[in-house]
């Protein structure tokens, strides 16, 4: 179904290609300029979005092996993804039952238990509390109420999302919308991680933004990229997830063969969002390798990181490494010193309130949706999430024809 889904797209941009013309929203859009550095609406943000949907934390690729572990801080949350001996995957807050303190350091490992590094209390990868230290000095707890705390999570198409709500209700297929059956085309799960870098960056959505924005790419990259780079995209969206691409001429070579032999490298090229914060950026002619962005807000309105994940469909050999390496030496290069190093200039710009909207473009789908997203979202409630979700129609692109 999903390939089938993938056909279509193509055919749709091949469309798109001959007769020179993109979707275009019915009207340009205002967005409120203080949107980006507004306190009160980041924390709405961080409160409403990033601590109430899942977010895509790890790849099955970084945690392959049962006993594997990856601890990070998502939001101010810290957080521990396991994989059990029956390579289900669990999540849970990586915080100890008995005062709180953080249990395992950021990073990925290898254990069978994890244990507390200041009293030496212990869980197994399921979360339960299976060791107190000198326990008859210390005196009866009910251990089995003394777990980790655990969070809602999910693997599919060889990536981990995770709720940073214990207590959502959420379900994380409906707001997945079926997108995680076409990402599964890449066939993640079985691909190796290359390297990792970590980039400062603007207001969180300042840098996201530019994922979703193909119309800079021919004006900002032209010393990098070069000129010849599409300014034309089409968005295709499943709920709150888009995928960007560019009308492209050459699909018209695939038309020659049966559609069963159109290879997929093509048929998942441009960019791949997935809401609220992560981009999964294809490469012409390599599509063995993606770099995918996870956008973390800073501690501010006025800051974040990126981790920059660079996967490749198998380990590479020495050539290829070197090759893969300048590669992401220059992916690196584009977003610090082009992409954030303008972000930052203009969030100082913005800052000052001298302009009170910015603009989106009719040619500027994909940022219609995810600003109009951002705000449908803050003003559901809880019990409404998942009416929200599991009402938004399946590849609008292709069903508004
Ligand atoms: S805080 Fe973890 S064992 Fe005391
Ligand atoms: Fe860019």
């Amino acid at each position: 179904m999903s390939r089938a889904e993938l056909i279509e797209m193509a055919k749709h941009s091949l469309a798109h290609a001959r007769a020179g013309t993109i979707d275009q929203e019915p009207d340009v859009m205002q967005i409120p300029a203080s949107n980006y550095f507004d306190q009160q609406r980041w924390q709405l943000e961080m409160d409403r979005i990033f601590k109430r949907v899942p977010l895509m934390l790890a790849m099955s690729c970084e945690i392959p092996e049962p006993g594997d572990y990856k601890a990070m801080e998502a939001v101010g949350v810290p957080v521990l993804i396991s994989r059990g001996q029956d390579h289900q995957i669990h999540a849970f807050v990586n915080m100890c039952s008995h005062r709180g303190a953080v249990i395992m350091d950021e990073g990925t490992g290898n254990t069978h238990r994890f244990t507390c590094p200041y009293h030496a209390w212990s869980y197994d990868q399921k979360g339960a509390l299976i060791g107190v230290f000198a326990p008859g000095d210390f005196g009866a707890i009910d251990r089995s109420c003394y777990g980790l705390k655990a969070l809602p999570v999910a693997e599919r198409a060889g990536m981990i999302w995770v709720t940073l709500d214990p207590h959502s209700q959420l379900d994380i297929d409906v707001f997945l919308s079926g997108y995680d059956s076409l990402l599964n085309q890449f066939g993640f799960a079985d691909w190796h991680m290359f390297e990792q870098r970590i980039v400062a960056g603007p207001n969180w959505k300042i840098a996201y933004d530019g994922y979703m924005d193909l119309y800079h790419l021919p004006i900002l990259h032209k010393e990098t990229f070069g000129p010849q780079m599409p300014c034309q995209a089409l968005y295709y969206a499943w709920g709150p997830h888009q995928r960007v691409s560019s009308p492209d001429p050459r699909l018209a070579l695939l038309v020659e063969q049966p559609e069963d032999e159109w290879s997929d490298d093509v048929l998942l090229g441009g960019v791949w969002t997935i809401f609220p914060h992560i981009s999964i950026a294809t490469f012409e002619g390599g599509g063995r390798s993606v770099m995918i962005s996870q956008l973390f807000p800073g501690t501010t309105p006025q800051e974040s990181f990126t981790v920059q994940n660079y996967l490749m469909a198998r380990a590479p050999d020495e050539n290829q490494a070197r090759q893969a390496r300048e590669q992401f030496d220059l992916l690196k290069y584009v977003v610090e010193e082009e992409d954030y190093a303008t972000g930052l200039k203009q969030q100082r710009a913005l800052m000052t309130g001298i302009r009170d909207h910015v603009l989106f473009g009719r040619n500027e789908g994909g940022g219609h949706r995810f600003h109009r997203w951002l705000d449908r979202i803050i003003e559901t409630e809880d019990a409404d999430l998942n009416e929200l979700f599991a009402s938004a129609a399946p590849n609008q692109a292709l069903s508004a024809g």
